[in-house]
């Protein structure tokens, strides 16, 4: 989702600590954390959630049946949101390598990331599954679109170091949990809610993980921090936006209530900022608080293009009721 078109990019406050400085201070954090994790963390088997007996071979090298659309069980906005999800978490060989480099792969950091991208793989391999075995979408299409996908690949904007990842991450883990679980709402079908409530339990925990690390890093260097915060707020684009098609599915997805300003703003923006005391903080030299102002007007301007959003789209849907009624 593109919240604006408008980069306000600034520069590292002139104080703050370096990268290698900030990143060896948080280390500790990662360990505590990284065991949190791993205590809290409940082994899972893809496998049982996907109903393998309504499963039929396919046409091509097996003579099977092809695919069309009325074998599809859910409805379209649940396959169209399906497939962006999807898509997203099949580019992890890209992100991985973005948060390897970024963090490194030595120690608790190193853990932590290879942890993070095997469970992320579980996603793929679940959902893939579930989409392929039920015949809810065209599997012909479906690996096509990952082909392009992870071929074009993910890369995060150059000015962002550490601090910019782990809040960008911190907001997308969330995102992505509500994302997952409000397409399971829509499929209206018992399998893929169960399933996409599953995975958005660890899309949860991921976000316990890098909101923790963020407060950490605002006690460590608070300005830094809000610098940070400021800009990948101001810039946020989920990580499916270099799909084919993406603005397109994005208003759809926004329409249906899946994702939209509202949930972007109320329910991923405003916790994380809750949580990490952004807001209130009286730690903050200067430079944190020009960054501070910049966050709060961006945040008031989105809260007003939520509430305009909303308005739209329920004059909308009740003019179609009404089409309907007549
Ligand atoms: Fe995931
Ligand atoms: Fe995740």
């Amino acid at each position: 989702m593109t919240v604006t078109d408008l980069p306000r990019q600034s520069a590292r406050p002139t104080n703050a600590m370096s990268e290698a400085a900030l990143l060896s201070e948080l280390e500790q954090v990662v360990e505590t954390n990284l065991n949190r994790h791993l205590s809290t963390a409940k082994e899972w088997f893809p496998h049982e959630y996907v109903p393998w007996s309504e499963g039929e071979n396919f046409d091509g090298v097996l003579g099977g049946k092809a695919w069309s659309p009325d074998q599809s069980r859910i409805p379209e906005i649940a396959r169209t949101s399906l497939i962006l999800n999807l898509m997203t978490e099949d580019n992890l060989p890209s992100y991985h390598r973005a948060i390897a480099v970024q963090f490194g792969q030595d120690g608790a950091w190193g853990t932590w990331v290879h942890r993070w991208t095997a469970e992320e793989g579980r996603h793929g391999i679940a959902i893939r599954d579930y989409l392929v075995t039920t015949r809810a979408v065209d599997p012909v299409a479906l690996e096509r679109d990952r082909m392009t996908h992870m071929s074009n690949g993910y890369a995060q904007p150059d000015s962002y170091d550490a601090v910019h990842s782990v809040a960008y991450v911190s907001f997308q883990e969330l995102a992505t949990r509500i994302a997952h679980r409000n397409t399971g709402k829509v499929s209206q079908d018992p399998d893929c809610e169960r399933l996409l409530a599953r995975v958005a339990q660890d899309e949860n925990l991921h976000m316990v993980f890098y909101r923790n690390l963020l407060g950490a890093a605002f006690e460590l260097d608070p300005d830094q921090t809000m610098r940070a915060v400021a800009n990948v707020v101001q810039q946020f684009q989920m990580p499916g936006s270099g799909l084919q098609d993406f603005g397109r599915k994005s208003v759809m997805i926004a329409k249906a209530g899946i994702y939209d300003l509202r949930i972007h703003h109320d329910e991923v923006l405003m916790p994380i900022l809750r949580q990490t005391r952004a807001l209130e903080r009286d730690d903050l030299g200067a430079e944190g608080e020009i960054a501070r102002t910049e966050l709060v007007e961006f945040l008031d301007g989105l809260d007003t293009a939520a509430t305009r959003f909303c308005e739209r789209r329920e004059a909308l849907l009740a003019k179609q009721a009404a089409r309907r009624e007549k």
